[in-house]
């Protein structure tokens, strides 16, 4: 596939079914992804997978934390299971004189972002999924989460079953724009 139609072809799939990379396979699209830009090359991330039984007691967590209403322990604990692998996805941050912590969260988030690409361009699909959960103590120490680590959610991955609707289109001249563009007084006129 051309770059550029993986790019314009990749959507975000809800319901995922097997098959999803082996652990070979995955480990190989990890490595490709670690070319993303790494301000220092700090590597201020990990990923976790979870497959099988692995994901059901990650079930059992977020059903521990959904309060005590049946059906939401219910919906809770059958999440994980709408894929047959979860990736979770940690910001592992490393004090840095000059790399602040937000430029580790983006290096991160593009290894993601292209994880997610590679994993298109197989013929695999995925969503990046979030929530409060990340949060909880209990998933937090399932996940094996040191002190300053955070958890950003997982990257459900599968094929994906059903219909994706192309992307609708946004206008990228909204997006993007020439400083001279900006109009008088706008980007510190009089300032260096
Ligand atoms: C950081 C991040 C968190 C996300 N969390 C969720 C989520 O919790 N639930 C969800 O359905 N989609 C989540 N998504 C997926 C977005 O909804 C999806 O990317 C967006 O709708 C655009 O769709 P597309 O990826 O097909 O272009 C998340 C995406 C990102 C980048």
């Amino acid at each position: 596939m051309e770059t550029l139609e993986s790019v314009l072809t990749r959507r975000s799939a809800p319901r995922l079914a097997a098959p999803a990379p082996n652990d070979l396979e995955l480990l190989a699209l990890v490595e490709a992804a670690m070319s993303a830009p790494d301000h220092g090359r700090l590597l201020p991330w990990r990923l976790v997978s979870l497959r099988g039984g692995e994901r059901e007691r990650l079930g059992r967590r977020l059903a521990a934390g959904a309060g005590d209403d049946a059906q939401a322990r219910a919906r809770a604990a059958a999440k994980p299971l709408r894929a047959p692998l979860l990736v979770a996805i940690v910001l592992s941050p490393v004090e840095h004189p000059k790399i602040p912590r937000w430029e580790q969260l983006a290096a991160a988030t593009a290894v993601v972002s292209t994880l997610s690409l590679l994993l298109h361009d197989r013929g695999y699909a995925s969503i990046w999924r979030t929530g409060p959960a990340t949060e909880d103590a209990g998933v937090r120490t399932l996940h094996g989460l040191g002190a300053g680590e955070q958890l950003l959610g997982w990257l459900y991955v599968g094929t994906a079953s059903g219909a994706t609707p192309p992307r609708p289109r946004s206008d990228p001249g909204r997006y993007l724009t020439a400083l001279s563009g900006l109009g008088s007084g706008a980007a510190g006129e009089g300032g260096e």
